[in-house]
């Protein structure tokens, strides 16, 4: 089931315990971390990293991802890693991500700030929760750290509260001494550093960069009020051995000879970190805890007034500036299929929750279009907001 991924990680922060955010690049990723969690009766948080859109089409995963999170039992959020600006974290609210992270951790504190600040502005509008991140993890995931060493740089306490304070994030990745990818031996993690963090923010912390650390490693972490562990490395390491054993078996030569042992490989090593950072179990309890993630379909029912060709243009401009607005997923547009129906007219908006029926009816665009387009030919109307569930 989709959960609110701020109760979700709320609840894990203050019953010490760490949810993992998986980075998921197909089919057999998504299916594998789900059944290792709904094995685990875990909560699991499905994450998709821009950097990683060149291996699919997101318009075309992200369908697949909200269907699978919504049919599982267990609580799910679906996260998007890693978002590079505003109009990233626009296009993955409107594509089905229910958290978002921007990173502008490369940029000077005051523009890290002013970049986070905007996209928290937007998403809580929303009604979707903001991880943001300061100070730097080098790396890249899927790749040898060593190639790609960048300068770590660690998150300054002093400078975690201001960021916090003035951008107003939800959550709050930190930079400790983890790398994303591949790393020859344990890193050396400060947590005195990370106390410190967690003393001055107490909000859910997030690490990124998992692969690599030891049992006893990720235990401090969490102890330390880490609640979000980010993970991919492993997971494709995982899936990349079992291609490589499948390929010496006599016979293998296709796809799917080669693939079968993939997901297997990955639910295993998914499960095993789950239990590690003590998900395990608690599927239950978190549903209890969580608020479940509705959408809500923002109906109008009218009999358009004008001729037929000035309706379909009125249509045509509304389809192309309210799919813009933020937290619009989708507008579908139609005709009573009887001609003599009471309202033959209908827009049917999809909103990402209850928070954007606000945030639409003020938007100027919306305005824009109610006014000089929409109502002077729809006099006769019905506009009611519906939220979706079972
Ligand atoms: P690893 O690939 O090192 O596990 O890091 C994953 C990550 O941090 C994704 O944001």
């Amino acid at each position: 089931m989709l959960v609110h991924l701020g109760d979700m990680l709320r609840h894990a922060y203050s019953n010490g315990y760490a949810v993992g955010a998986f980075d998921l690049v197909s089919l057999d990723f998504l299916q594998a971390i789900l059944a290792g969690a709904e094995r685990q009766r875990s909560p699991v948080i499905l994450s998709l990293a821009e950097s990683h859109y060149g291996y699919f089409d997101p318009e075309l995963l992200m369908p697949a991802v909200r269907l699978a999170a919504e049919r599982s039992t267990v609580p799910v959020a679906v996260h998007l890693d890693h978002g590079s600006s505003l109009e990233a974290a626009i296009r993955g609210i409107r594509q089905g991500f229910n958290g978002v992270m921007v990173d502008a951790s490369t940029q000077p504190l005051a523009e890290n700030i002013a970049r986070t600040r905007a996209v928290v502005e937007m998403a809580r509008a929303c009604g979707v929760p903001v991880e943001g991140e300061l100070g730097y993890v080098a790396g890249v995931e899927g790749e040898d750290a060593e190639r790609h060493p960048g300068e770590v740089i660690y998150t300054a306490p002093e400078e975690a509260e201001r960021y916090v304070r003035e951008t107003g994030v939800d959550f709050l990745a930190v930079s400790i001494g983890t790398v994303h990818g591949r790393m020859r031996g344990e890193p050396r993690l400060d947590l005195e550093r990370l106390a410190a963090i967690n003393g001055a923010l107490s909000i859910p912390l997030v690490i990124h960069g998992g692969t690599g650390l030891g049992d006893d490693q990720f235990r401090r972490l969490i102890a330390n009020g880490v609640a979000k562990i980010n993970y991919y490395t492993a997971l494709a390491d995982a899936a990349g051995a079992a291609i490589r054993a499948s390929a010496v078996v006599p016979g293998h030569r296709g796809y799917t000879d080669l693939t079968k042992g993939v997901q297997a490989a990955i639910q295993s090593e998914v499960e095993r970190c789950i239990a590690l950072w003590g998900g395990a179990g608690r599927a239950e309890a978190v549903l209890e805890a969580c608020r479940p993630w509705r959408e809500v379909e923002h109906l109008v029912l009218y009999n358009s007034t004008a001729e037929p060709s000035q309706t379909a243009a009125m249509i045509a401009e509304g389809r192309r500036v309210l799919a813009e607005i933020p937290g619009v997923r989708e507008v579908i547009t139609g005709t009573s299929v009887r001609a003599e129906g009471a309202y033959r007219d209908c827009w049917m908006v999809r909103f990402a929750s209850a928070a954007v029926i606000d945030t639409y009816r003020d938007h100027p665009d919306h305005q824009a279009f109610a006014d000089s387009h929409f109502r002077p030919v729809a006099g006769d109307r019905l506009t009611i907001d519906y939220q979706l569930g079972p």
